[in-house]
């Protein structure tokens, strides 16, 4: 295999794939923009489900792209040689064009040709899916690897719990995958030992996913009349595995941070596992929070500024451990920005403001961590045959901003467990009294097309559109989210609205849906886009090409979709609550009554 540094990595993925048709998109941000279903963009897919969907993607039906994207669900494992909670997901995408035949063959040339990884094609194992009671078995991907030469013994067919994509909400575009593998040549751990096997025989390295089918909410499945492909290798992993280390943290993304952890806290490295464990957890936590703080997050007990909070304060612990202050955590900053800031050169525009917040950060946690590791003291005392009971683990969440993870750590640190059913259920019941429901991730989102859902996001645009025209002309959109119910629109302002003032955004909007105008996309240049004045965010978070929504004289905005077809379509608009959201930022919640 070949050896590559980062940069080159990217440049032979982002070249093989243009270099055959396709265009190259920039990432999407960490935050999902309209949907409410995930706190943060898991896979390379997320931003791409409406065009799955069948809305027209403005680049064309063949993309390629580097998607940064953050999952905890393993973070507990964060600090063996793998885990990690952000990464950056290779991808490129067929949308209703070539499909598996033609995919597979690039997949197999890009892995084993010497121009590219030069994988040995003998040291490659795949995975294909068996089938089951209501879906086929993949032949058809069989007999595309079977075409590359590989050997039966190198193809192995297994059920829907390894060979099928949907995302974690369990809707929207999904189908069968064939997953990428390298063999490593040590002998099989048992007969059946399979890429399945998790015995370290087989390591993965990429997916190709067949979304041919969609399901819905109500759990049918059905067939995805656009036949499409999403391709998802893991940078970090491709890079460790083509540079033949042992861990992902010893590769040329993780080691200056690592070895500015190491002069920080004047430890070294490998001195011994806890050392080494402590270190990747602050190298992985810290870059995912530079990344989260990049893309808007800030530290919060809700929702995506829970995570970040959560990271840092994880990260925080770490360097407790390793006998330096959190302070210093800041000086990473500059290590991880130098790191990616030619691929991501927003990072070097915000490196202040990320530095300032995981700087405030410390500085509420170092105040109620005193505090609250005295009460944990007085508490671990009298906690009965080793367990901490869960109400007082949800009171070091609530009163000292312990995340249940670090009273585990610490409790475990003394040989207690905690009872994390009692801490759920203190949590609920905090949850239900304060009907704090901020924290729910919400059904609906870009996988829900549902007409009402649709509606909704054709609203928002003529509740801009209004209250720039109403309120004030510098107003812009600061974040959009819908579920089926409602949608949530945050904006720029510096006073709460008045009455008067949200019953003319009312009026107004409900003035442009009796109008009954037609909702009409163009497709152009982001010149042309600001030369018409199309409402938008004109860095690079856009490709070259974009989709203009306009609704006659009320509104022109950039936009993926998908929409309505006429403002007719949406019913009575209604605000049903204005509150601030973070300084200077106002969030309205708006319904539309059925006519
Ligand atoms: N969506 C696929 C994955 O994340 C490619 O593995």
């Amino acid at each position: 295999m070949k050896k590559l540094t980062a940069k080159q990595l990217r440049e032979m993925w982002i070249n093989f794939y243009t270099d055959r048709g396709h265009a190259f998109i920039p990432s999407a941000s960490l935050v999902p923009e309209n949907d409410p279903s995930v706190l943060f963009t898991t896979a390379g897919m997320h931003p791409l489900v409406p065009y799955l969907l069948g809305e027209k993607h403005p680049s064309g039906k063949r993309l390629v792209d580097i998607q940064k994207c953050v999952r905890t669900g393993d973070i507990d494992d964060v600090g063996d040689d793998y885990h990690c909670t952000f990464f950056e997901m290779l991808g490129n995408w067929s949308l209703g064009d070539y499909f598996k035949e033609q995919k597979i063959a690039w997949s197999y040339e890009f892995l084993t040709s010497p121009k590219y990884l030069n994988i040995n094609k003998d040291e490659l194992a795949v995975t294909v899916f068996a089938g089951d009671e209501n879906t086929p078995r993949d032949t058809e991907s069989y007999e595309a690897w079977k075409n590359c030469g590989l050997k039966d013994s190198q193809i192995f067919f297994l059920g829907k719990e390894h060979n099928w994509w949907i995302l974690a909400s369990n809707v929207g575009p999904c189908g069968p995958d064939s997953e990428m593998f390298i063999d490593t040549g040590k002998p099989k751990c048992c007969d059946s030992c399979s890429p399945a096997c998790s015995c370290g025989k087989y390591i993965e390295i990429g997916n190709d996913v067949f979304m041919q089918y969609i399901k819905h909410s109500d759990g049918t499945l059905v067939q995805n009349p656009q036949k499409n492909v999403d391709t998802g290798f893991g940078f970090d992993r491709l890079l460790y595995i083509s540079n033949g280390l042992s861990s992902v943290y010893d590769s040329e993304l993780f080691s200056p941070i690592i070895k500015k952890i190491e002069e920080i806290s004047k430890h070294e490295y490998k001195e011994n596992k806890e050392i080494t464990r402590n270190m990747r957890i602050i190298a992985d936590h810290i870059r995912a929070s530079v990344f989260m703080i990049s893309d808007g997050v800030v530290p919060l007990n809700v929702q995506q500024g829970y995570v970040l909070r959560r990271l840092l304060r994880r990260a925080m612990n770490s360097a407790r451990n390793l006998d330096f202050a959190g302070e210093r955590l800041t000086e990473l900053v500059k290590v991880i920005v130098d790191i990616y800031k030619d691929f991501y050169p927003e990072l070097e525009k915000n490196r202040l403001e990320i530095e300032k917040q995981i700087s405030l950060e410390n500085e509420k946690f170092s105040k109620t961590l005193s505090q609250g590791i005295r009460e944990f003291e007085k508490v671990a005392q009298y906690s009965k045959q080793g367990v901490l009971n869960g109400k007082t683990a949800f009171r070091l969440y609530d009163t000292f901003g312990f995340p249940l993870e670090l009273t585990k750590e610490l409790a475990s640190e003394r040989g207690l467990t905690v009872d994390e059913k009692g801490y759920d259920e203190a949590f609920k019941n905090h949850q239900e009294k304060s009907k704090a429901n901020n924290d729910k991730v919400f059904k609906g989102g870009l996988a829900d097309t549902s007409e009402q859902t649709t509606r909704l996001h054709t609203a928002v645009h003529l509740l801009q559109a209004g209250l720039r025209k109403i309120v004030s002309s510098d107003i812009h959109q600061k974040g959009s989210n819908i579920t089926s119910e409602r949608l949530r629109f945050d904006f720029n302002c510096d006073h709460k609205l008045t009455d008067e003032e949200k019953q003319k955004v009312e009026d107004f909007v409900n003035d442009a849906i009796n109008r009954n105008i037609p909702v009409v996309c163009q497709e152009m240049t982001l010149e042309q886009a600001r030369a018409i004045g199309a409402l938008g965010i004109f860095d690079n978070k856009y490709g070259d090409k974009v989709k203009v929504y306009i609704i006659d004289d009320v509104s022109k905005e950039i936009c993926g979709g998908p929409h309505a077809k006429n403002t007719g379509e949406l019913g009575h608009f209604k605000i049903v609550k204005e509150e601030s959201s973070s300084a200077g930022v106002r969030r309205i919640k708006a319904i539309i009554e059925n006519k």
